[in-house]
Order: structure tokens, then C-alpha cells, then sequence
């Protein structure tokens, strides 16, 4: 060990000398003298971050890793913005600490609260016991320049970029983060969440196989996703499902119920089926569970489910029962892939904002975190293409699709 040591130095010391000889670290040391700490460059001293859109599992985990990585590496100042646009619109915010970020990665929601209601430009604002419904965006604006912020972290989905795209244009400089327990995002192949959501539906589609096997029963399981049909795909796929329902492929009813008998005259009496709640049969339209006037996007789906267990039950003669998964999907601590991606977003996305290269958003391709602009995801929805390898595999092991 001893001779390794000596050794070692001998060859780290004549290295230096022959660096020294030949002028290779003056170069050196010329280049580190002109790089200037990034805070010094683009002057980032306050970041303001804010969640908008429904929570999901991960939020925490990004909201840490964008505050630790601006606070190490550039010194900046963090305002958390209530509530997500709300908090904007109306001031509410407050300093956030590295101890107030520290000991969150593993929390399900946000610290901060969110809103998938509130729109800066479509504003319904409290006016004494009244709401006056107007264009907020400029006390959105006159916020951000009270509370000197130099960039804007918006983590959200295609509606949070909706509205960043346009506060953008007003001068704003902001970075996105993409979630959405939905895996609906253009341009990013995992929004973080995602991973969460298709594990508690994968756990539940567990459970409910041995139950539907003692009644001899089918049991349709039903999961969120709003127009786009990821998490029953997946999920389905994981718990073994029988009928996978999406929306991107409509479903003939007679198609479905064919499954549900065939099976139970093969004495297989038991059959899951997990749909999406934005699947809908043939020429059919998308379950509505309610409308939320004062939303920007106002459509809630839900209720397929029942549609479908009633559909089975009274042309097969099979008992069936509908189970509607609901928010138990968007609750809740995130998974160990969910916390990896949150922090690989969170930390590009600190970085984005330390190299001043506003107006973009981290995405996953394959496994690798690039970076496109807002603009490109705003308002968009990425639907499962007919062709995905999943579908195909799943076709393989005769998981039908209802057609
Ligand atoms: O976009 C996330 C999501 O959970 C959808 O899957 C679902 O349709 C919707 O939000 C539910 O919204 P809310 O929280 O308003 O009921």
C-alpha cells in the first residue's frame, strides 16, 4: 500500500512538472479565471415555482430538486406561489428555505397547494362577497415584477402550459416542468406521476381478481386518464385484465360480452375488464360525470364503468359490478421511478433557468432528459397510437380490446 502511495505521487509530481514545462495548465488556469458562477452571468436571484392542474405523485420531489439545485448553484432566492395561478393572480406567496424543501421527496401532493380551475386570463376574482369574472394577467404580471422574480418554474400539464405559453408572451420568463398522472403530455414520453398511477391501479386490479373469481363474477375496473387511455393500458396490461377498453379504440359492445361468455363457457367464470374513463363504444360518446362552469376545461368523465357492467350483465347474464378507482390514483407517496424522474426534471429545469433558457420545458425521449419549447406541449394531448407495442403485446396474449 505503501509502495502504491509513493509510487503514485512520483507519477502525479512529474506530471505536474511536465504540464508546467510545456504551459498546459497557464491554459488551464486562463479558461477557469474567465468562467464566471452562472448566478454572476444571468443574474438569477429570485425563482418563483408554482404547481397548477390536478396534484399528482411527484410534485414534492420536483419542487426540492429545482429549490436545492437554484439555491447551491446560483444563490437564488425560491417564492412559492400558492395554489398554483391563483397564488399569482392574487399575491399569495412565500419564501421557501433549503429546510423547507429538505425531507419532502417522498410526500404525495404539493406543499404549495394547486388549482385546475384558475386561468389568469379567464379569472373568476373574489371582489368582496362577490366573483367578477375578467383577464387577471396583468395582476399576474404585476406580482411577479413586486416579487422580483427572474424566472417563473410553472410544473404542470398541457393546460398549465397553456396559460405559461401566453404569460410568456407577456414578458414572463418561465420554465415547465411536465406532469400529469395521465401521460398525456405532446413531446415527452413519461410525465412523472404516471409510473405512481398505473402501480396503485395495477395493485387494485390484484385484488379485485380473486373476488371476481369466488362470485364467478366480471368485475370492470375503472381508471382516470381523461381522453387518453395510458393508465388502463398499462395497468391493465400489469393486473392481467381480460378487456383493456381505451378510448382511442372504441369498442364494440357485442365484441365485449362475446369475451365475458366465451370465457364462462370455457369455466373461466371470472372476467376484468379495465377501462379508461374516456372509452366509449362505437359511434358513442364519453361518459360525463359532471361539468365545473368556473373551469377552464370543465368536462369531468366518469361513470363508464357502470355503463359496461350493466351492458355485460344484462346481455350475458353474468353478474357484474363497476369499480371507479377515482383520486386514489393522484394520492399518495410516488414511486421510486416517479421520484428519479421528478428529480432528473426538477434538476434540468434548474438549470434551464441558471443558463437563462427561458420559455422551455424538460422531456423524457427514451431515457434521455432533453429540453423543447412550452409552446410545443401547450394545449396539446398525446393519445396512445393504435400501433403501440403494448397493444400489440397484449393483442399476443389475447387481452381483447373490445373489437
Ligand atoms: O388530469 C388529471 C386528472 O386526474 C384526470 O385523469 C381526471 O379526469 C381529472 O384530473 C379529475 O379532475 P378533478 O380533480 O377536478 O376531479
Amino acid at each position: 500500500m505503501r509502495v502504491l502511495l509513493s509510487l503514485d505521487t512520483v507519477l502525479s509530481c512529474s506530471l505536474a512538472y511536465f504540464f508546467r514545462v510545456f504551459g498546459v495548465v497557464t491554459v488551464k488556469k486562463k479558461s477557469r479565471a474567465k468562467k464566471k458562477p452562472p448566478h454572476k452571468k444571468n443574474r438569477i436571484r429570485r425563482v418563483g415555482i408554482l404547481t397548477g392542474g390536478g396534484d399528482c405523485p411527484g410534485l414534492n420531489a420536483v419542487i426540492r430538486a429545482v429549490a436545492k439545485t437554484l439555491i447551491t448553484e446560483t444563490g437564488a432566492g425560491i417564492v412559492g406561489i400558492r395554489d398554483g395561478f391563483y397564488g399569482l393572480v392574487m399575491g399569495q406567496a412565500r419564501e421557501l428555505s433549503y429546510l423547507d424543501v429538505s425531507g419532502i421527496l417522498t410526500q404525495g401532493g404539493t406543499i404549495l397547494g394547486s388549482s385546475n380551475k384558475d386561468n389568469p386570463f379567464d379569472f373568476y376574482l373574489p371582489v368582496g362577497p362577490k366573483v367578477v369574472r375578467k383577464d387577471c394577467s396583468k395582476m399576474a404580471l404585476a406580482n411577479y415584477k413586486k416579487w422580483k422574480l427572474d424566472a417563473l418554474v410553472c410544473l404542470g400539464g398541457d393546460g398549465t402550459m397553456f396559460v405559461a405559453n401566453r404569460l410568456i408572451k407577456m414578458g414572463m420568463n418561465i420554465v415547465g416542468v411536465p406532469k400529469t398522472i395521465d401521460n398525456d403530455l405532446a413531446e415527452t414520453d413519461r410525465t412523472f406521476g404516471f409510473d405512481t398511477a398505473v402501480s396503485v391501479v395495477t395493485e387494485a386490479v390484484d385484488r379485485v381478481h380473486s373476488t371476481a373469481a369466488s362470485h364467478h363474477r366480471c368485475l370492470v375496473v375503472e381508471t382516470m386518464g381523461r381522453y387518453a387511455g395510458w393508465i388502463a393500458l398499462y395497468a391493465g396490461v400489469a393486473g392481467g385484465a381480460d378487456i383493456i377498453l381505451i378510448p382511442e379504440i372504441p369498442f364494440n359492445p357485442e365484441a365485449v360480452c362475446e369475451v365475458v361468455s366465451s370465457r364462462y363457457n370455457r369455466r373461466k367464470y371470472a372476467t376484468i375488464i379495465v377501462v379508461a374513463e374516456g372509452a366509449m363504444p362505437r359511434g358513442g360518446k364519453a361518459v360525463v360525470e359532471r361539468e365545473i362552469s368556473d373551469s377552464p376545461d370543465p368536462v369531468r368523465l366518469g361513470g363508464i364503468s357502470k355503463v359496461v357492467a350493466d351492458l355485460v350483465e344484462k346481455r350475458t347474464g353474468v353478474e357484474s359490478r363497476a369499480i371507479i378507482l377515482g383520486h386514489v390514483q393522484r394520492g399518495g407517496t410516488p414511486t421510486a421511478f416517479d421520484r428519479a424522474l421528478a428529480t432528473r426534471y426538477g434538476y434540468r429545469a434548474a438549470q434551464l433557468v441558471a443558463k437563462g433558457r427561458f420559455g422551455r420545458i424538460p422531456v423524457l425521449k427514451g431515457n434521455r432528459i432533453t429540453d423543447v419549447p412550452i409552446r410545443r406541449i401547450a394545449g396539446k394531448v398525446r393519445k396512445v397510437a393504435r400501433n403501440n407495442p403494448l397493444i400489440k403485446a397484449a393483442r399476443g396474449v389475447n387481452t381483447s380490446f373490445g373489437v
